[in-house]
């Protein structure tokens, strides 16, 4: 049984003096490219936030983010891009998926570390908040909902599982960060996330608008790739908007300090049921389940030169499928064989209410890939 540690904050940055040039609301967006960051940086920047986003590439794709080029695992070149900021807040978003579960507890902890340790003067951070996931209760993908199946709806009170897990380590990199610099700290679990990003690690709705692209250019069945468990039974989903609401509210909440918290849209859908509809967005059929998992993967594994075809036909602004699918994730998502529902009742017992109609989010989604010309 694990315990969420709580500090007090010994200094804020937003009452005490401290360099001018610290405007009280800096956030460093972590992962400021993937699909957690970069929704997150576009909603503080509405928000009125000043915002620098870090990734070993970053993009202008988020108007108004302040890019900052370093590789979380390069310390010099970490010191050397944050030398001069200092932020109030600190949202991180990133992870590298490794080989195996222990590599990725190595690579994933020494990321956090490495990026506390590199700023110029941490005790200045008022929060940082962590972006982690639902394997917390499924544990890593390497043991993807092998063991004992969780309790249903998933709470933030149960204990770890005894598995290594690197959101388990991040976690402990932060609290440990928190309580030497003296910042609050929050943790947030989203479920599959839904958004808009492109070339990043595990993106469902851009995988399955490929998906349901090439099965209207080809008249090939749109059969849903889940395992039976999926197709029935009750689930939920979470918007990268909906996600970016509560790491906002988290961040500047007295409710949000020092907690982790659920993440889902408040709705909840039966992939049976949800299906067909986004086949209507494409305007075509869904297949009949064929009552059994159909690998994704393979089923896209000869598709790269299709989609080169695709884009051509259309002028599309992508041509490499890999940049939109991540197929092995949307397996590993909907073919588990256990129930995945989310309890969101703590950081609403909090304060955070906001909700998102989960069609909207494929909706909106799909509607943006094809303004962006990603999709015909
Ligand atoms: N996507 C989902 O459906 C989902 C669902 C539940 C939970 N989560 C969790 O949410 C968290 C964020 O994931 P995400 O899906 O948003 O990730 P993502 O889309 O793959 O984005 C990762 C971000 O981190 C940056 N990055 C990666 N390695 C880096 C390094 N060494 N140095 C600096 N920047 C680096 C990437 O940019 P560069 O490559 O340019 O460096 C990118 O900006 C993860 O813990 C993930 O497990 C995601």
């Amino acid at each position: 049984m694990w315990s969420s540690p709580r500090f007090l904050q010994r200094k804020n940055p937003m009452t005490s003096s401290v360099p001018a040039v610290t405007p009280s609301r800096t956030a460093l967006v972590v992962g400021a490219t993937g699909i957690v960051g970069q929704n997150l940086a576009a909603r503080l920047v509405a928000e009125g936030w000043t915002v620098h986003g870090l990734a070993r590439r970053p993009r202008h794709d988020v108007a108004g983010v302040l890019p900052v080029a370093a590789d979380l695992l390069d310390p010099p070149s970490l010191a050397g891009a944050l030398k001069d900021l200092r932020p109030s807040h600190v949202f991180f978003c990133s992870w590298m998926r490794q080989a195996t579960e222990e590599e990725n507890c190595r690579v994933n902890a020494a990321m956090v570390r490495n990026l506390f340790a590199a700023l110029p003067e941490p005790e200045l951070l008022v929060h940082a908040a962590l972006t982690t996931g639902m394997k917390h209760y499924l544990g890593p993908f390497e043991a993807y909902a092998s063991g004992e199946p969780p309790v249903t709806p998933f709470r933030e009170e149960v204990p770890r599982l005894d598995l290594r897990n690197f959101y388990y380590d991040q976690e402990d990199a932060l609290y440990e960060a928190a309580e030497r610099h003296g910042f609050s700290w929050s943790v947030h679990r989203p479920h599959t996330v839904i958004g808009y990003a492109v070339g990043n690690a595990m993106n469902m709705g851009s995988t399955l608008a490929v998906y349901a692209t090439i099965c209207r250019e080809t008249g090939r069945p749109f059969v849903f790739p889940g395992s039976p468990v999926q197709w029935d039974g009750l689930t939920d989903l979470t918007d990268a908007r909906q996600l970016a609401r509560q790491l906002l509210w988290a961040s500047t909440s007295a409710a949000g300090r020092n907690e982790a918290f659920n993440i889902v849209n408040g709705d909840l859908v039966r992939w049976k049921w949800l299906w067909p509809r986004l086949a209507v967005w494409f305007g075509i059929e869904a297949a009949p389940y064929p009552g059994h998992a159909t690998s994704l993967e393979e089923t896209l594994s000869g598709d790269a030169e299709l989609w080169e075809q695709i884009a051509a036909k259309y002028g599309l602004t992508e041509s490499r499928i890999g940049r939109l699918a991540s197929a092995w994730h949307t397996d590993a998502d909907l073919g588990r064989p256990v129930e995945c529902v989310t309890d969101m009742s703590k950081s609403r017992r909090a304060g955070f209410l906001d909700y998102q109609y989960t069609p909207d989010s494929f909706a909106d989604l799909f509607t943006r890939l094809r303004a962006e010309r990603l999709i015909p």
